[in-house]
């Protein structure tokens, strides 16, 4: 092998080791904005929420007053759901005992996503299987889609016929005792953080 062979060798390891470097570095600092960016806060922020007028379980008239007073722990979804819903209701119940055991600190709401099937009535047997602590909210189908909107809730019907199902946003959202965002519980969050959140949450915002 000749000197100038040698030589070309050298450099050509040289400038592969700088574009793999400058790839990681890029990789890493790349990674960075997109694991804030998928932080919930800022993407719901001041714009979210606002007055609205649903109906409860009993057929009482409910307004956004429902969210305001102490924090709130607010879940969208419907009754017809096979295992998302089922299992956030059963586990807010379970969050409301164990962080208010009076019952007096934590507002725990539902709203449906599915006004169709979701009559007060629906709502009423339904719930019955979780806790009557839970106030759940029914409407007008445009009405629902107005609060849908400016609570930033994705939902979308799933199928024809009477079996469709929704597909819809799975996070219980925080909102501190004047109804701001303060944080979300993701669907399959451990207990022990749920907790802390709900915890924290009314050390803070509560009255
Ligand atoms: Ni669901």
């Amino acid at each position: 092998m000749t000197l100038r062979a040698i030589r070309l060798g050298l450099w050509a390891l040289v400038a592969v080791s700088a574009v793999l470097a400058g790839a990681l570095w890029w990789m890493h600092e790349s990674g960075e904005p997109a694991r804030f960016a998928s932080t919930q806060p800022a993407a719901y922020g001041d714009a979210f929420g606002g007055p609205f007028e649903l109906v409860d379980q009993h057929g009482n008239s409910v307004t956004e007053a429902a969210l305001l007073g102490k924090p709130t722990a607010l879940f969208f979804g419907f009754t017809h759901c096979p295992d998302v819903c089922p299992t956030t209701l059963f586990e807010m119940s379970r969050w409301s005992e164990t962080v208010d055991p009076s019952g007096d600190s934590l507002n725990v709401v539902f709203i449906s996503v599915d006004p169709e099937r979701d009559t007060p009535d629906a709502l009423a047997s339904y719930m019955s299987a979780f806790s009557d602590r839970i106030v759940a909210l029914t409407g007008e189908p445009d009405v629902v889609r107005d609060v849908l909107r400016r609570y930033k809730i994705y939902s979308r019907k799933v199928g024809d016929g009477e079996d469709y199902t929704m597909d819809h946003t799975a996070s219980v959202f925080l909102l501190d005792a004047a109804g701001r965002f303060r944080g979300t519980v993701a669907h399959g969050e451990s207990r022990d953080t749920a907790l802390a959140k709900l915890g924290r949450l009314i050390e803070e915002t509560g009255t």
